[in-house]
């Protein structure tokens, strides 16, 4: 193939078009390239940090990329995000091209497992069950029925919306907080700040799928755990940066009115060595597996968004930067 030129060798040069996929798979590399080598046949694919001409770049699939390579790419139309999330391609300084948000409903699906599984071992006492083996006690204990133990799921995207539909199924009631009004049957909406208090305290479990923005950091304060439910649970899915501060949730825990916290994303991750919710005996820590990106079923998602904007058809979802997620 001809050499694209670089920018400062354009004027009065013939062009090749950008039309290389960057892919910088950040971890599983073997896994992505066996993937990707299938789902893109006859594409040019450069991988990093084998970038080649930078002049050629036109896509880049990745994780994370620091600025100073980005900026190296003159011709780049677009990111596709290999994660969920997307605050690190928000920073000063990163390029003003679409980035596609990675919506993979098999991501969706694992953390609808996640959620289900601790969600439920709480509710139904599992857990102590399980400490009472030792002791050979077989005993039944007394927990709340699912029909009245009310799901409380702040922030309904594609992940949120799935976390409900898994919880419905198995008969539980759903409620669900957005920033604007939405309609779902059989779901019990609540939208915008104004109502933020009622489905605090309408929910049995909050369960958190909200991004990093700036108006989720630190939505969760003081003020705010004193509007959980009595006993309530919460999980946290989404980021750390929601819970204002540690010691907010340590005191919502210790005096109420939580009983309980899940929590998959902490800030900083790991946890300071010395955070207080290291070892609390009401508090779960996982390390922030509850949706980790599938391989295959990404891949697809993000060759299929490839073909899209070549073949000049709408791209979704993409970031939305005023919103910031
Ligand atoms: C994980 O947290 C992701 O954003 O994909």
């Amino acid at each position: 193939m001809m050499a694209a030129k670089s920018l400062g060798d354009m004027a009065g040069a013939t062009y090749a078009a950008a039309v290389a996929i960057l892919i910088n798979p950040y971890s599983r590399a073997e896994q992505w390239r066996e993937a990707f080598e299938q789902l893109l046949p006859g594409e040019d694919v450069r991988w990093y940090p084998d970038i080649g001409d930078p002049a050629e770049i036109e896509f880049v699939v990745a994780w994370l990329m620091a600025r100073s390579e980005l900026s190296e790419l003159p011709n780049l139309r677009a990111i596709l995000c290999l994660g969920a999330g997307t605050e690190q391609w928000q920073k000063p300084g990163m390029p003003d091209v679409p980035v596609v948000r990675l919506a993979d409903p098999a991501m969706a699906d694992q953390m609808a497992a996640y959620a289900v599984s601790y969600v439920v071992r709480h509710q139904r006492g599992f857990a102590g069950v399980e400490a009472l083996q030792v002791e050979r006690s077989w005993t039944i204990p007394t927990t709340p029925p699912t029909w009245s133990y009310k799901i409380g799921i702040l922030g309904y995207g594609t992940i949120g919306a799935r976390i409900g539909e898994a919880f419905a199924a198995l008969g539980y009631p759903i409620n669900a907080w957005t920033r604007s009004q939405r309609e779902t049957p059989g779901v019990t909406h609540f939208a915008g700040i104004d109502q933020l208090e009622d489905f605090l305290g309408a929910s049995s479990a909050v369960i958190n799928v909200l991004p990093s923005t700036e108006a989720t950091i630190g939505l969760l304060d003081r003020a705010r755990f004193a509007q959980f439910s009595p006993d309530a649970l919460f999980m946290n899915v989404g980021r750390g940066t929601v819970v204002e501060s540690d010691q907010a949730l340590v005191d919502a825990l210790d005096n109420g009115p939580l009983a309980a916290a899940i929590l998959d994303v902490t800030n900083p991750e790991p946890l300071d060595a010395d955070s207080p919710l290291w070892d609390h005996r009401a508090v779960t820590l996982t390390p922030h597996l509850s949706g980790v990106t599938q391989v295959r079923s990404a891949a697809q998602v993000v060759a299929a968004n490839i073909a899209r904007f070549r073949a000049g058809e709408a791209v979704e979802p993409l970031l939305d930067r005023s919103r910031g997620y």
